[in-house]
């Protein structure tokens, strides 16, 4: 089992989408410059959705071009439908991220499609994008629980992700999008991932941290031989289409525990926490992150470092 980790950064994109705060175009150029400093290599810049929708991110047509471009660095794009790839592929991008749901509830109220009708929508979508050799990432949300249904039945949540491993995506993230999963539960959705023949590798966790449990399943899934998750740098995010999310987990608080049990990842803890005090100022709050109060420590002096 490999020790390096893969740190996908939300931020930019879930982070920001569920704002009231209006965002300038510079800010996030600026934000998305110091994650990249900071050494995320893969980092959801924006979405192509109804700027109706989700306003906040009605601008991934001008941010998209603004970002420098470095081999090393992927910045996948969230894409509903057709009109979506249209847009994404005109902005010069070159990963995208197809989203559905575990359950029919959420994803009518979230793209206004069953999940049957979702799939269906994304084969043209993924086909396209295979043509144009873009890395592609498919969500299924709610996989933890439902904000309108309850319960979730992890077979259910990995029936959804069969289906879109069999549309030809690189990889699935199985999103618990009202922070209501547990550990044990991870370890659950991940054997029965696997042993409907989901390689480990292609599975990621994008977990919210409305609970206080996201670092846990972190653990859960590192236990579990997965070795990527999502997080956002000063833990900002949320759906609005998911009643009671909250903020995604924080990259800095992934960073430390990565860093102390001895992964390896490339992402530099002092960077993250520079960006995510630029991204909390912007927003107009203190960053509630607890590294981010807390800062990193050195185990060396016993200092607390980066605050
Ligand atoms: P709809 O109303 O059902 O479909 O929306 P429509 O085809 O009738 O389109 C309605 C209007 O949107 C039309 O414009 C279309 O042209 C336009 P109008 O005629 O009214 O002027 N439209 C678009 N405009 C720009 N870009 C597009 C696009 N498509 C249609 N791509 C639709 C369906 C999917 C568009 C809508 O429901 C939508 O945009 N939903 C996005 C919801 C969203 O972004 N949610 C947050 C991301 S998911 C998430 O956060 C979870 C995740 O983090 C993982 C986790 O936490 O679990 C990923
Ligand atoms: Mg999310």
């Amino acid at each position: 089992m490999t020790d390096r980790v893969r740190i996908y950064e939300v931020g930019p994109r879930d982070g920001l989408q569920n704002e009231a705060t209006p965002i300038p175009l510079d800010t996030k150029v600026e934000f998305i410059e110091r994650l990249v400093h900071a050494g995320l290599r893969e980092i959801e810049a924006t979405s192509f959705v109804s700027p109706k929708a989700i306003p906040q991110l009605g601008d991934g047509d001008d941010l998209l071009p603004r970002l420098s471009r470095d081999a090393e660095v992927r910045y996948p794009v969230l894409v509903p439908n057709e009109r979506g790839m249209a847009r994404a592929e005109a902005a010069g991008a070159d990963a995208l991220a197809v989203f559905t749901a575990a359950t029919d509830a959420f994803t009518e109220r979230n793209i206004g499609m069953s999940v049957d009708e979702s799939l269906a929508a994304f084969k043209p979508v993924l086909r396209r994008a295979e043509e144009l050799g873009w890395w592609r990432r498919a969500y299924v949300s709610t996989a933890f629980g439902c904000p309108y249904t309850g319960a979730v039945d992890p077979h259910r949540a990995v029936s959804v992700a069969v289906r879109l491993v069999e549309l030809g995506v690189d990889e699935v993230c199985f999103g618990d999008t009202i922070g209501v999963g547990v550990p044990a539960q991870v370890a659950v959705l991940t054997g029965a991932a696997v042993q409907a023949r989901i390689p480990v590798e292609r599975v990621a966790f994008h977990f919210h941290d409305t609970r206080g449990t996201a670092l846990a399943n972190v653990q859960a899934g590192l236990d579990a031989g997965v070795r990527c998750f999502d997080s956002s740098t000063g833990g900002t995010g949320g759906c609005p289409y998911a009643p009671g999310a909250a903020g995604n987990l924080a990259t800095e608080d992934l960073v430390y525990l990565l860093d102390a049990s001895g992964y390896e990842h490339g992402v530099d803890l002092e960077g993250v926490l520079d960006a995510a005090r630029f991204i909390a100022g912007a927003l107009g709050r203190p960053l509630a992150s607890k590294v981010g109060q807390a800062g990193g420590w050195d185990a060396a002096t016993g200092a607390a470092i980066g605050r």
